[in-house]
């Protein structure tokens, strides 16, 4: 039978559109992003069953995952192959292959079905790699250096180094690296990784990271050499204001090993052994807080000499008894995130020469510099200048913040400090006679190198420049672990003052495997009786623990919980944070108050000096106690319901009651007011749903009065500041915490940075009005805790929220409430799932939002001032528009559920 050709030409082109619609329907939806226990491929895991993650992008309103396909390979053949699973669960699937081995590298690919059972592509390929599983996968040993030392004081960082001969060609080769104290890694003159401050601070006694590099590359046939040079860093440099040196043991020592697999599949292993050398170098000195000595004319003892048995090269030897466990680092790589050029030098009037590196930045000097031999250059960092206009570095206390060079006269010189960071805008100059070309100074900013997460805008520039110094707070003191601040001498992990800044922060970047890391070391360093120390890892060490600092352990999890939808999160604290309740409990009494121990109470807060009208933000210590005492057992309690840990529950009710009667009856006046009439205290009480119902209103009612009292200011510390304008908002007083976050004048958030700062400062006053300074024995320029209204102004101005009963913005709630005069604000939040964002505008009565919802999530979406009759959606009406369903209106509130895409809603703005 013949066809007619025109047919067949018809048929090939109706195949071809039938081809091409297919191909872009199955292009609607795609895997953008994966995913392994909160890390991107990451390399040296050592966890049994890694968890996988994925987003997907959607062009289309409504995706919802009705399946997924995992698929994992190592070297070439499938080890695991999930089939399609029945599910629209894309977070945290665990690996249930075969067992897996150390050192090999797991490839894995997803895919997904949508409603309408179409299937995306395979995901791009992501792998892990695994660590040393086992003690015996190590063949290295721990090694020190024979070199005798004074360790009352910081000497000369040592340099280890091994020469080795490679005579095949190399396919791929790790280095496996820790080390007590901090090392830096090298292979034939240059540095392994872009990591620093590695192994980063865990609870040492406890646990110790190794970090996994890949040096396949930086191998050559023939004559390798590799090393390391060891600082004190925080095992035995100084800590604390005591200048407590050797906190955890005066021997530093090494563990490090090359596993080299060559083409021809044999392996060569070059581990740390005793046929190892030392030296001292250039590094004269080096410490966390004090900076560093360098003297370049030292150089030729460097360790990528090749030439092994130079002079001044001693042995090392092998040491035992190292019991801390030795595990994958799991954390958030500290890197150099940024480069900053100086904005300005200055004379001061003293007449030190001062480079303005225009912003508090935390970091250190990249120093580039061409002069005579011999020549000593020293670099002071100081965070602000004086009234007058002078270098002041008195609130650094005892840290030195100076790093001293000395040029050894041959052509250019660059010099950047290895083991130490410094909190500075200023930089002070001496030893320079020569100007000061512009790229002789460049900041490197260092911090823990999290991805960022969040962007926020106003129409109003001090309210952005706020947001800009909570972000800069935060990088400079996310440095491996959540620090107070980055330049007097303590930079430890005060508990309270994560536990207050973690929501903020984690709008701010993906802050997941950073606290997981560091909560570890939380249980790790809990006292057996459940004490939660004031800073972790715990070097004050004096088995004491307050109110609202101890309470990390319970909050911070709870938190993560909820943004991330990690259960990991809960499973993994849960008896930390049972314990931390069991503590309280023992040390209440009979009476179930917690009014005994040392406590911080409202850390900061408004007071006047010699005051004698009253005036000071005064809240008891105890009352602030027992609101916590009550907010951690809720959290506890709903934790152990996440859980299913049934006898718990029944028992964490039953305390919950009892405690918040103890509460009510020893704190609250029958009138109904609190014996602390503070800001503060009813914040607390409101925030954590301490006071009957009954009774709410009018406590909100008092917190009011409590700001009209202070003229419209704000007079909570560090524990009452995160909530106050989440109070005020929830009570219906929403005028007023935008008046409050509006105020620029002290004590408010935005007088500091009326007063120029670039960071969030320690104080509400730390410069006064007449330009000088708070006291000096407490003065940071850098701490990040009243930056916790970053919490407020995601949730609120934007309105960007996670829901809680539906975690990790599975459903967010997007409830943008504008005020303050604010013409726009726009906002932006990398969830797990995918990005949100939020845009509105108030123009001339009308009211633009625009919304992006993440693929395989849903949002509730409230529109303010919005009467449903005048409510568009992309031009059309609401009940019109696909994707919304559940429309409701409240008052002078339009709510509907909406399914993921994006949104824009314009409609005439009824206040
Ligand atoms: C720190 C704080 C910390 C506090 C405890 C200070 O020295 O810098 O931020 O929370 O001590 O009260």
């Amino acid at each position: 039978m013949k066809t007619d050709p025109s047919k067949i030409r018809k048929q090939t082109i109706l195949q071809f559109f039938l081809l091409c619609s297919l191909y872009t329907f199955s292009q609607s939806f795609r895997i953008s992003e994966t995913s392994c226990e909160h890390l991107y491929n990451p390399i040296g895991i050592d966890v049994s069953h890694p968890r996988l993650s994925w987003k997907i992008a959607s062009d289309r309103r409504g995706f919802e995952q009705s399946a997924y396909q995992i698929k994992v390979s190592s070297e070439g053949e499938e080890v695991w192959n999930t089939g399609k699973v029945l599910s629209n669960n894309s977070l945290y699937l665990k690996y249930e292959g075969p067992k897996l081995e150390s050192r090999k590298r797991y490839y894995w690919q997803v895919k997904v079905w949508n409603r309408e059972n179409k299937v995306s592509r395979w995901s791009e390929k992501a792998f892990w790699e695994m660590g040393l599983l086992s003690k015996n996968d190590w063949s290295a040993r721990w090694i020190t250096s024979t070199i005798e030392e004074d360790t009352s004081m910081a000497e000369p960082p040592i340099m280890y180094r091994k020469t080795f001969e490679l005579k095949k060609k190399v396919k791929r080769a790790r280095a496996y690296v820790t080390s007590r104290g901090l090392y830096e890694a090298s292979l034939n003159g240059e540095k392994i990784g872009d990591q620093l401050f590695t192994p980063g601070w865990t609870s040492y006694n406890n646990r110790l990271q190794y970090q996994t590099y890949d040096i396949t590359d930086q191998l050559v046939q023939g004559t390798n050499v590799t090393g390391a040079i060891l600082g004190d860093g925080w095992y035995r440099g100084n800590l604390l204001w005591e200048h407590k040196r050797n906190f955890y043991g005066k021997t530093l020592a090494l563990l490090m090993e090359l596993y080299i697999e060559y083409e021809d599949g044999s392996i060569a292993v070059v581990g740390t052994d005793n046929s190892w050398k030392t030296a001292v170098g250039p590094i004269r000195s080096s410490d966390i807080y004090n900076g560093e000595v360098y003297d370049a004319r030292l150089e030729n003892q460097a360790l990528s000499t090749k030439n092994l048995d130079g002079p001044g090269w001693k042995g090392t030897i092998e040491m035992s008894g190292v019991k801390a466990d030795i595990v994958g680092s799991m954390g958030v790589p500290v890197r150099v995130t940024e480069t900053i050029k100086p904005v300005a030098t200055i004379k001061t009037p003293k007449g030190e020469i001062v480079v303005d590196m225009g912003q508090n930045m935390v970091g250190s000097i990249r120093l580039k510099v061409k002069g005579a031999k011999g020549t000593r250059i020293t670099l002071n960092h100081a965070e602000v200048l004086d009234k007058d206009g002078n270098f002041y570095t008195d609130n650094l206390r005892s840290a030195k913040q100076e790093v001293v060079y000395t040029l050894k006269g041959e052509g250019m010189e660059i010099y950047e400090p290895k083991f130490t960071f410094m909190g500075f805008r200023y930089v002070s100059i001496k030893g320079w006679t020569g100007d000061i070309p512009e790229d002789m100074i460049t900041g490197l900013v260092i911090h823990s190198d999290y991805k960022s997460t969040g962007t926020f805008e106003t129409s109003n520039p001090d309210l952005n420049q706020l947001q800009k110094n909570i972000e800069w707070g935060q990088r400079g003191n996310f440095l491996d672990v959540p620090t107070d601040c980055p330049q007097r001498d303590e930079r430890l992990g005060w508990t309270g003052d994560a536990q207050v800044f973690a929501r903020t922060a984690a709008y701010n970047g993906n802050v997941a495997a950073f606290f997981l890391k560091w909560l570890k070391d939380l249980a790790l360093d809990q006292r057996e009786n459940g004490a939660v120390p004031w800073v972790l890892p715990d070097v004050i060490n004096n088995g004491r623990a307050s109110a609202g600092w101890g309470d990390a352990a319970v909050i911070i999890p709870w938190d993560l919980y909820q943004i991330y939808g990690d259960i990991g999160f809960l499973e993994e604290q849960y008896k930390s944070m049972k314990a931390w309740i069991g503590y309280i409990r023992t040390v209440s009494g009979s009476d179930n108050l917690w009014n005994e121990g040392t406590h911080f109470g409202d850390w900061l807060f408004y007071s006047l000096s010699n005051d004698t009208s009253g005036k000071s933000a005064v809240t008891d210590k105890h009352l602030i106690a027992q609101c916590f005492y009550i907010y951690s057992t809720s959290l506890v309690l709903k934790t152990a319901k996440v859980l299913k840990k049934e006898t718990d529950v029944a028992d964490l009710t039953k305390l919950l009651a009892t405690i918040k009667n103890a509460f009510l009856q020893e704190y609250l006046t029958p009138n109904g007011s609190l014996v602390s009439n503070t800001q503060t205290a009813y914040v607390l009480a409101l925030h954590f749903d301490i006071l009957p119902e009954n009774l709410r209103r009018q406590a909100a009612d008092r917190l009011v009065q409590g700001i009209k009292d202070y003229d419209n200011h704000i007079t909570t510390g560090f524990l009452g500041t995160p909530y106050i304008n989440l109070v005020l908002s929830r009570f219906g007083h929403h005028k007023e915490a935008y008046e409050l976050l509006l105020q620029d004048t002290y004590p408010s958030w935005l007088y500091p940075v009326k007063m120029g700062a670039t960071t969030i400062w320690e104080r509400w006053d730390g410069i006064r009005t007449d330009g000088t300074f708070q006291d000096v024995g407490m003065n940071s320029f850098n701490h990040y805790a009243y930056g916790a209204i970053g919490d407020w102004m995601y949730g609120t101005i934007a309105g960007i929220n996670a829901d809680e009963t539906s975690v990790g913005y599975k459903r967010s709630i997007i409830r943008p409430r504008p005020g303050g005069g604010l013409s726009y604000a726009k906002a932006s939040y990398e969830t797990v799932y995918g990005q949100i964002k939020v845009d509105w505008e108030l123009k001339e009565g009308m009211f633009d939002l625009s919304v992006i919802i993440p693929s395989n999530t849903k949002a509730t979406v409230f529109l303010p001032g919005a009467k449903m009759n005048t409510v568009m959606e992309g031009g059309k009406g609401l009940s019109k528009s696909k994707g919304i369903s559940d429309i409701k209106e409240e008052g002078t509130n339009v709510s509907m559920t909406v399914k993921s895409g994006t949104y824009h809603f314009n409609y005439i703005y009824a206040q």
